[in-house]
């Protein structure tokens, strides 16, 4: 009988990407990104906009070289959370981007005592359900001809008792699990200053 193969370690070597919160000056690289992979694109304004309610939104870029490979934002409701947007570079995709930005948002969400996020995703993307299924988000429902362009349905996915240890032990695993560390850069000045963070440090 041979002896079942080890499990892949997780790779101790940052590999480049960082998650940092989305400012202005990464606008440029968002919208570029958005209009790549949304038939109908938020636009550089609407964007601009939500970086302005910084107490009820929170935007995250993930940066290769300072250059936006992905974002992700969460509105935030009295208890519950709502992602708004998520996507990633094509070509810097099942390399855990996409898992770096939500486990930046669900921790930051659950910080903010919140104990429940919701979200609606196309029926048929599957990918993407695949992605929040691994973070515990299960079907709660169908918005019927969601979606404009194609008038497609919305699955709505809820993930709750984000307080709770399970969940938060899930987040610690799927952070475990990561094939590089997570480094987030810090804000340390302003958030009106649109000069770049100065800090960054591996969460852990
Ligand atoms: C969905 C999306 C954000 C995933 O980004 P990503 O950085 O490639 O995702 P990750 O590498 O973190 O994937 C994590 C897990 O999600 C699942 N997953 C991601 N892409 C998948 C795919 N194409 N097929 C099947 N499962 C997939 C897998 O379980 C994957 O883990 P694995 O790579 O170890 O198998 C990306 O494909 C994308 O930008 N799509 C277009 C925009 C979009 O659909 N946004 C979601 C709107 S609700």
């Amino acid at each position: 009988m041979s002896a079942a193969a080890p499990a892949p370690m997780p790779s101790s070597r940052p590999d480049g990407i960082v998650v940092a919160p989305m400012r202005p000056r990464h606008l440029q690289g968002v919208v570029a990104l958005e209009t790549a992979t949304n038939p109908r694109p938020w636009s550089e304004r609407l964007f601009r906009d939500e970086l302005r309610m910084p107490t009820s939104r929170h935007y995250l870029v993930a940066l290769r070289d300072h250059v936006v490979v992905g974002y992700c934002g969460l509105m935030y409701h009295p208890d519950e959370g709502h992602i708004t947007t998520l996507s990633v570079d094509v070509a810097e995709r099942r390399a855990a981007v996409a898992t770096r930005l939500l486990l930046v948002q669900l921790r930051a969400a659950a910080e903010r005592s919140l104990t429940a996020v919701t979200l609606e995703v196309r029926i048929t993307n599957r990918p993407a359900q695949e992605l929040y299924r691994r973070f515990g988000f299960a079907p709660g429902g169908i918005r019927r001809a969601y979606y404009r362009d194609n008038r497609e349905d919305a699955l709505i996915m809820w993930l709750h008792d984000l307080d709770q240890p399970a969940q938060l032990d899930r987040l610690d695993r799927i952070r475990a699990e990561l094939p590089a560390p997570l480094v987030v850069a810090h804000e340390v000045r302003d958030p009106d200053d649109d000069g770049e963070p100065t800090t960054e440090g591996v969460l852990r």
